[in-house]
């Protein structure tokens, strides 16, 4: 899609009209004939006439959003080659809507579209340069959701660690910024025991990813931390065959994470960002490791393996040391994972679990998710459940001893691995749920919707403001 931003109405082939509180001021007739009433999630296209109208209920900025995105999905099953579509004060709103609701993935679709590339003008009252910055950051953020989506949606053979890391190095030249990257014989020197044990079946050498964005200017210092299995097949606690699919998406955390810090370099942000990606791929054979086995963590800490499919928090646990030991200094640290289905069960797969010990910080991220158009509610941790994760033979299980609660016993795990002074600095977003949908939502296609980019993003430019 190839967007203008113009001061003047120019003709254009299709027009398409946000229909704000059912307000319909033309073509009213014809439109009462086919039944429109302009009702959010509804839309009219007068082809003859060249206008597509979209309801989009009461105009709060995600329904703005959302229904541009599904004017978006109409417009482009159409032979229409070029629209137009007024934007005044809500600019964010309608790029965010037509870069996200336009995206495709057609990589493992033999016969290609071989449609020409199709223009919108964005018609706004002046192109000053506060419309230009506000419709490049969009750009920007849209972008580099977009990409997480095509990292994500990209199948277990054509995206294992190594890959992770090509496309890490990528990002790393393209910004300038500072990477590093590990592999085994790190881990060993570091007695990374827990992340380095569950990639040891797979054909798949695991990485471990650092980037850091470090601005002159930087107002403020954050770690962001992911989950990057490229592959969960459950391991020797194998899944069973309709859980296997989709895990592919289990690498989610960690692709939002290299979104997150290439959106950032781009907007150019006064934050310094540290990207940490753990990418492992989870697999069966020989040399798997074991339930009934005891890892040795980075900082120390021993943990029984009872299940191989809660591997996530064993890498992240690693990754988490990692971040402690080599940076300084940082006033956050959030880590992005599809840690638990205890989580899409709790909330349903629309919406990340944000968990930590700082109760504000954890409301902060999730109005910046409400802000920013995706979805998140707060799960809180408590002692009793905290004790479910003990081991008899080690310092900690993997698991717990109950079927209940398993989101937040997966986070309490995690809290094990952050230090006393580190505790009120970190959050924990879970999101199993809203990462990867089989289904068109919102502004999301199906499959990847890049969760965790757009509202950590939203809370990076709070950050700027206090
Ligand atoms: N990657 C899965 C979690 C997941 C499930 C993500 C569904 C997306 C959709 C994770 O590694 C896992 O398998 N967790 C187990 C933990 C259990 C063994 C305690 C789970 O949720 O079943
Ligand atoms: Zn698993
Ligand atoms: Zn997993």
């Amino acid at each position: 899609m190839k967007l203008n931003l113009i001061e003047e109405k120019v003709q254009t082939e299709l027009e398409i009209i946000l229909i704000k509180d059912k307000e319909i001021t033309e073509n009213k007739d014809i439109l009462e004939k086919i039944d429109f009433k302009g009702e959010e999630d509804s839309s009219a296209l007068l082809a003859e006439l060249g206008k597509l109208y979209v309801g989009c209920g009461e105009p709060t900025s995600d329904n703005i959003r959302v229904a541009v995105a599904s004017a978006m999905r109409t417009f482009g099953k159409t032979n229409f080659n070029d629209a137009s579509i007024e934007a005044d004060e809500n600019l964010r709103e309608v790029v965010e809507g037509i870069e996200l609701g336009s995206y495709e993935f057609t990589k493992y679709k033999s016969k290609k579209d071989d449609k020409i590339e199709k223009t919108i003008n964005i018609v706004v009252k002046k192109v000053d340069e506060k419309t230009i910055e506000i419709f490049e950051d969009a750009v920007n953020l849209s972008n580099s959701v977009n990409m997480v989506r095509d990292f994500v949606n990209t199948t277990p053979e054509d995206f294992y660690p190594k890959i992770m890391a090509k496309k890490a190095k990528k990002i790393a030249i393209e910004n300038d910024l500072e990477i590093k990257i590990f592999g085994e014989k790190y881990f060993k020197e570091q007695k990374m025991g827990a992340m380095s044990a569950v990639g040891r079946a797979s054909r798949h050498d695991s990485r471990l990813i650092h980037m850091a964005y470090k601005p002159v200017d930087a107002i403020k210092k954050v770690v962001l931390v992911g989950k990057g299995l490229t592959y969960d097949s459950g391991g020797l606690s194998l899944k069973p065959a309709d859980f296997m699919v989709t895990m592919k998406s289990d690498k989610s955390g960690g692709s939002a994470v290299l979104g997150i810090i290439n959106a950032v370099a781009k907007m150019k942000l006064p934050i310094e960002i540290h990207a940490i990606v753990g990418a492992v791929e989870n697999m069966i054979g020989g040399d798997a490791y074991k339930p009934d086995d005891v890892l040795t963590a980075k900082n120390g800490k021993t943990i029984e393996v009872r299940n191989t499919d809660a591997e996530g928090r064993l890498v992240l646990a690693d990754c988490l040391c990692y971040a402690q030991d080599e940076i300084e200094d940082f006033d956050y640290m959030i880590d992005y994972a599809t840690l638990t289905g205890a989580c899409v069960v709790g909330v349903g797969h629309y919406t990340t679990g944000i968990m930590g010990n700082n109760l504000e910080l954890n409301n902060q991220l999730q109005q910046s998710a409400i802000a920013s158009g995706e979805l998140a509610t707060v799960l809180h941790f408590n002692k009793y459940l905290k004790k479910t994760l003990k081991s008899k033979i080690a310092d900690i299980c993997n698991i717990s001893n109950t079927r209940y609660g398993g989101a937040i016993t997966a986070g309490m795990f995690l809290d094990e691995f952050i230090e006393e002074e580190n505790k009120q600095k970190w959050v924990h977003c879970d999101i199993a749920g809203p990462a990867f949908v089989e289904e068109v939502w919102g502004c999301n296609p199906e499959g990847a919707s890049g969760a965790g980019v757009r509202f950590t993003i939203e809370f990076l430019k709070n950050l700027m403001e206090k």
